[in-house]
């Protein structure tokens, strides 16, 4: 008996499926080096470990939380962003708690979208943004994010009527960023169109060069609205710990939504965000410095190869162009069964990513050695 909803169909397939199972396959016969999936290997770091179980020993720590996050936990937030962009906001409405940013990407669409309602999302993209979409009854289109444009999106392929468009930058998987200009352009349209603009600023920590900024930065809380992930910028993946900050209307909406959903994140995690946030100055810099040197010592391996490699000033991804004619889906499966060596098929991605692929650096230095050398004796 099959009881996936109609809806459910075309996601089934988790996109990074057959990828794992070819992994499982090889790790049969050999140590399996995963340049695949974004999970940091840094651990969190003990002061954020220390703060949570300081607070485990509350005496209210089991009680359910508020919806919206702990008002300490939202303070926090508006603390960071006003360090990062000079802006105050407020943490009773400009803020919300969120169980990790995916648990958003995948809610906000039904808070917002009327069946039919069209969301755009980025292709190649997180698969989320799109699923979240389709799922809320809305109608996703796709923005192809293209090597001759930087990776950025074509504003002006943005259909008339959409009501949503989700952006990321910096972003997984190309690595790009996007610059003052195209923010400032993209939030003048979200006014004018009356679309809902949300940057999904996972990455916004992990960059090499300038500092990556978003739509709030350049004044853009009218229309829009980031989402913050502590995942990849302290490490804390499996903690389930993110906020949104910026419109109050788009916020209450997903609030409302979000009320009928969960429960809130568990007290404790949120007292152990309060100290990533609050310490990100000295938290930061020297995972950045990690990345850094990984990525560095992989492209400068690749490059001898004679790899076509795409900047990186942010994340912890490298876009690379597929070697030869062949599609990047039967490219990583080669690679996975003749050198051991994972990568993500830029097609898990959508098919913007079609003859890309990307390496994840959340591995150490000497397993990016060992993959080099065996991507140097294969032959494919
Ligand atoms: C662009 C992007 N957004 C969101 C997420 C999900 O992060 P979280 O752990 O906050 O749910 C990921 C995870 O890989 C991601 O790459």
């Amino acid at each position: 008996m099959d009881y996936h909803a109609r809806r459910l169909k075309p996601f089934l397939e988790y996109p990074f499926a057959e990828i794992d199972r070819a992994k499982t396959e090889a790790a049969k016969k050999m140590r399996v080096v995963d340049f695949g999936v974004g999970d940091p290997d840094i651990p969190t770091d003990k002061a954020i470990q220390g703060a949570l179980v300081a607070a485990l020993h509350h005496d209210d720590a089991h009680k359910y939380p508020g919806y919206a996050g702990e008002p300490d936990f939202r303070r926090a937030a508006v603390r960071y962003i006003l360090n990062r962009w000079h802006i105050k906001l407020d943490h009773d409405r400009e803020i919300l708690a969120l169980i990790g940013s995916k648990e958003c990407i995948a809610h906000l669409p039904i808070a917002v979208l009327d069946p039919g309602d069209i969301g755009c999302y980025p292709d190649p993209g997180y698969p989320v943004y799109k699923a979240g979409i389709a799922l809320s009854g809305g109608v996703p289109h796709a923005l192809r994010l293209r090597p001759e444009l930087g990776f950025l999106p074509d504003l002006g392929e943005i259909p008339d009527g959409a009501k949503l468009v989700w952006l990321n930058y910096p972003n997984n998987p190309t690595g790009q960023d996007a610059g003052e200009y195209f923010w400032r352009e993209a939030i003048e349209l979200a006014r004018k169109r009356g679309f809902i603009l949300v940057n999904d600023a996972a990455y916004v920590e992990l960059y090499y060069g300038d500092r990556p900024k978003g739509p709030l930065a350049y004044g853009g809380k009218d229309v829009a609205v980031e989402i913050y992930s502590l995942s990849k910028s302290f490490s804390m993946c499996g903690w389930r710990i993110a906020f949104v900050a910026g419109n109050a209307d788009i916020i209450a909406a997903l609030g409302s939504l979000k009320k009928n959903i969960d429960s809130g994140v568990f007290r404790p995690i949120q007292y152990a965000a309060i100290t990533a946030l609050d310490n990100f100055a000295e938290l930061i810099p020297p995972v950045r410095k990690i990345y850094r040197r990984r990525i560095e010592k992989l492209r400068a391996g690749l490059e001898e190869l004679g790899w076509e490699l795409f900047p990186t000033p942010a994340t912890f991804y490298v876009w690379a162009k597929v070697p030869g004619k062949i599609s990047s889906a039967d490219f990583a499966k080669k690679l996975i069964e003749r050198a051991g060596v994972v990568v993500l098929p830029g097609s898990a991605m959508g098919p913007g990513g079609e003859g890309f692929v990307r390496f994840s650096l959340t591995l150490p230095e000497n397993e990016i050695e060992l993959g080099l050398e065996r991507l140097k004796k294969v032959e494919l």
